[in-house]
């Protein structure tokens, strides 16, 4: 009988309480549910962050299949938050602290041969001995079962894990070296034969590898050597190959499939290598959740973020703060050729012994769970920004040097003189407050005498925070300030680069943010929709990927103080911008390279050395349309009207995937914005959009929205069935607009 592998996730009976099995008045009680699922819907902001820090019960009804005859059956599960607790039948299985790496649970002893109840409790508690609770935190970790649930059947003997690490990566005949780690599920030694095949992503035999495996060995070690015609995996051709492992004997057979990626990362004091060739880091912090539902968002959102990310605001790393995140986020990063950095939980806070060995089982959860990405560049081995615990860091570090020779560590700190465990000096340096220092020296933060890898992992964020709404001058210092440490990071050699805070706003405790529940931290809101600041990066990229032309603007005579238009940043990656205002004569300006020498690609900065405030007039005077036009080698690439007159007419209605699959809880991301004759936003309109539904669709979150500053989004997730949904879109002002998905 073959082995199989599929999802558990439908039909789970969910209840509050620890219930380690359901009653027949707590069966009638709970609500059908299908995974990723979060225990407790929340509000957009204001709401209860205690309302899901309590328990949950979870349980699913598992009949005995002709299938699991003469086998092992598991559950895997991908991540469940927190204190997971495994019961069959009422009796206890096992359990699982962390909330964010996956566990295996063996049922087989334990199953019946009919109906069998699995049930899963969990805690969503700040559980003060569990990373990252102990302390505050400045984000939420919404209780649920908010990842996949692996149903499986193994024989007695099981492929556990693959580790394949690539050597000789930039020279003519490149090794990859393959461990195999086997399990013993029953007691016994085997006989038989170890098959591994290396293929490209379409299937073509690269290179391949037999060996006989007898006894009681479970470790397998081999080499893939004298590889020829292998291509790198790098940031603009990630290119994934196949490893296939399979095992077979005379009682048991078992496969294993990992992507793995040719390439070499280095961090050095003189900055980031990737495949022998300098490239200085743009990245982005990204937390995991979502409006409503936190956590529990299905692989095509986490992908999405990953392709928004790379293509959409053009960075090449992300650091997963503060915690290991979705395989589907992860795959979507190798694929897109998304560096990252992954780190293990927590924030601030290092508990005891109890809460430091379960911090040290992360290190090796996370990086036995992800050491085939080739994406992931670096290990986050420190809780983010605790104080130097040296023994404990030691541990943590040898650890994650033992497991994964391949690469580096980092550990995320904010304070100087820190001790210097790791192989990358990593460092939120939140210096930037309005002064003169964008960003500190490495050596004045390392208190070292020679320079080291170093790299800044956050800055910006708490030091001043911006709302998409907020107004044209708040906005202006924030693109200043993302400018200014980005122009900081790539005059000095020594940073290897910076990673902003943060991608988007996110959900937090009472202690932190606005009080409303929201740090309004990111280079875009909560639906992800971009801040002018997003553009400071976006416009790093070079003109061949996309032109970029975005005035840091809402082109207004009175929005700043005293009626002030100047300086206006135009962030691009033109060569020459044309500014045309009213029928005054044509400009032609040139980007700021005196005020951002290391940039890229620095913004157009028009000022009053260029217009003169007598052009522009002043409080009383007729206000007038500008044309910008950008260029490239003198051509044409990029071109923008902006109205003197804006009139609301129309709403634009975007959705990230136009085909989702149906039954899976796939979720797209849609923004609605109203604009104007022009196309471009509206920030001060705000109205009601009402949104209706028909077909196989179901709305994230309330269907009535209010768009602010012009623009709202929200996620609709596929229903069950498969068919077309039409989604209607309705303002008072702008009328309908309709959005239809294939559910397939
Ligand atoms: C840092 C922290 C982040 C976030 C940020 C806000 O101290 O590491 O998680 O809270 O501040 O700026």
């Amino acid at each position: 009988m073959m082995n199989f592998c599929e999802k558990f996730n439908h039909q789970w009976q969910f209840i509050a309480g620890d219930h380690p099995l359901f009653s027949a008045a707590e069966l009638a009680a709970a609500e059908q549910v299908d995974l990723p699922h979060t225990a407790v819907e929340l509000d957009y902001n204001y709401f209860d962050e205690t309302s899901y820090q309590r328990p949950f019960s979870y349980q699913k009804t598992l009949f005995w299949q002709p299938e699991f005859d003469g086998k092992q059956v598991w559950l895997q599960f991908d991540g469940a938050m927190a204190d997971a607790k495994v019961y069959v039948n009422g009796q206890f299985v096992t359990g699982h602290r962390d909330g964010y790496t996956p566990f295996d649970v063996l049922l087989t002893p334990h199953l019946l041969r009919g109906e069998n109840q699995i049930t899963v409790v969990i805690d969503g508690s700040e559980n003060p001995e569990i990373a990252p609770f102990g302390g505050q935190i400045d984000y939420l970790t919404y209780a649920g079962i908010y990842r996949h649930v692996w149903l499986k059947t193994t024989d007695d003997l099981r492929i556990k894990n693959v580790q394949a690490i690539a050597e000789d990566v930039l020279a003519d005949e490149k090794t990859l070296n393959v461990s195999v780690f086997l399990e013993q599920v029953a007691t016994g030694e085997h006989q038989g034969e170890l098959v591994a095949l290396l293929t490209t992503s379409a299937g073509e035999l690269v290179a391949s590898h037999v060996l006989p495996i007898s006894g009681s060995q479970l470790r397998v070690d081999f080499s893939l050597s004298n590889l020829t015609g292998i291509r790198l995996w790098d940031v603009d051709n990630p290119v994934l190959y196949q490893l296939n492992v399979s095992i077979c004997g005379t009682n048991f057979s078992h496969q294993f499939s990992t992507r793995v990626g040719f390439r070499q990362a280095e961090f050095t004091a003189e900055g980031f290598l990737l495949n022998g060739r300098i490239l200085k880091l743009r990245g982005i912090n990204r937390h995991q959740s979502y409006p409503y539902v936190g956590y529990a968002m299905a692989d095509h959102a986490q992908k999405a973020d990953a392709d928004l990310i790379k293509n959409e605001f053009k960075f090449n790393l992300v650091r997963t703060s503060h915690y290991p995140q979705a395989p589907a986020f992860l795959d979507r990063c190798d694929e897109l050729g998304l560096l990252v950095f992954e780190e293990i939980p927590g924030w601030q806070h290092v508990g005891d012994e109890v809460w430091q060995q379960g911090a040290i089982a992360n290190v090796r959860a996370m990086i036995e769970r992800d050491w085939n990405h080739p994406a992931i560049i670096l290990w986050g081995v420190r809780v983010n920004e605790s104080r130097d615990y040296d023994q404990f860091y030691e541990q943590t570090n040898q650890l994650a040097h033992a497991l994964d020779p391949s690469r580096q560590t980092g550990g995320v700190r904010c304070h100087a003189n820190s001790t210097l465990l790791e192989d990358v000096y990593t460092m939120n340096d939140f210096v930037l407050n309005g002064g003169d220092v964008a960003l500190r020296k490495p050596q004045q933060v390392t208190g070292l005498d020679r320079p080291v890898p170093y790299m800044v992992t956050e800055f910006n964020g708490h030091m001043f925070p911006t709302k998409r709404f907020d107004c044209e001058e708040r906005q202006h210092e924030h693109v200043l300030r993302h400018l200014r440490v980005l122009d900081a990071c790539y005059a000095d050699p020594n940073i290897a680069g910076c990673i902003a805070w943060c991608l988007f706003d996110y959900n937090t405790h009472k202690d932190f943010g606005s009080g409303d529940r929201i740090c309004y931290h990111g280079i875009s809101d909560m639906f992800r929709m971009p801040k002018f600041a997003a553009y400071a990066y976006k416009s790093q990229c070079d003109v061949a990927d996309e032109p970029v032309m975005q005035p840091v603007t809402f082109w207004a005579r009175g929005e700043r103080c005293e009626c002030l238009i100047l300086p206006l940043i135009i962030l691009t990656n033109c060569d020459e911008i044309e500014f045309k205002f009213g029928d005054y004569p044509t400009k032609r300006l040139k980007p700021a390279f005196d005020q951002f020498p290391y940039l890229p690609h620095p913004p157009v900065i028009i000022d009053d050395k260029t217009i003169s405030p007598e052009e522009f007039g002043e409080w009383g005077m007729k206000w007038n349309t500008v044309t910008l036009h950008g260029f490239h080698n003198g051509q044409l690439v990029s071109e923008l009207n902006m109205s003197a007159n804006p009139i609301a007419t129309k709403l634009r209605v975007k959705s990230d995937y136009q085909r989702l699959p149906a039954n899976e809880k796939a979720a797209t991301r849609v923004t609605i914005e109203a604009l104007d004759q022009d196309g471009n936003l509206m920030p001060f309109l705000d109205d009601i959009i009402q949104v209706a539904v028909t077909g196989p669709v179901n709305v994230i979150g309330p269907e009535q929205l209010v768009l602010k500053g012009g623009a709202v989004g929200l996620w609709l997730e596929a229903g069950k069935q498969r068919g077309d949904a039409v989604v209607t879109f309705t303002s008072r002002r702008l009328g309908s607009q309709t959005l239809t998905l294939v559910i397939e």
